[in-house]
């Protein structure tokens, strides 16, 4: 495990099909489960700055509950209007039964 890699949860509390809000450094991210893979993104909207943890997710996707757009967890791409930018995205493993996120890189 790279250096730049922490620790964020235990893999067995966040279930398929759920994410969780976790903060590393005083940034905030969503670290969802899909169909048992995890995916990191920031907890930002591109649209207007709205947490996207207030959302819900769809499938792979995170939509936003202010305006509605709906964000690829994969590639942070956004699938609707209004958000026209993409979210950004990180590098995520498992390990020793823990997700752990690289928050210096960004994936896209
Ligand atoms: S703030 Fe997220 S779609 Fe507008």
């Amino acid at each position: 495990m790279e250096q730049a890699f922490v620790a964020v949860a235990n893999a067995s509390e966040i279930a398929p099909g759920s994410f969780r809000k976790i903060e590393v450094a005083g940034r905030a991210y969503i670290l969802a489960n899909i169909d048992g893979t995890f995916y990191a993104v920031e907890d930002l909207c591109s649209h207007e700055d709205y947490p996207l943890s207030y959302g819900c997710l769809h499938g792979d996707h995170i939509k936003c509950s202010l305006h509605g757009s709906r964000f690829s967890l994969k590639t942070g791409e956004p699938q609707e209007d209004p958000a026209d930018t993409p979210i950004a995205t990180f590098r995520v493993e498992l390990a020793d039964g823990q997700v752990w996120l690289d928050p210096r890189r960004r994936t896209n």
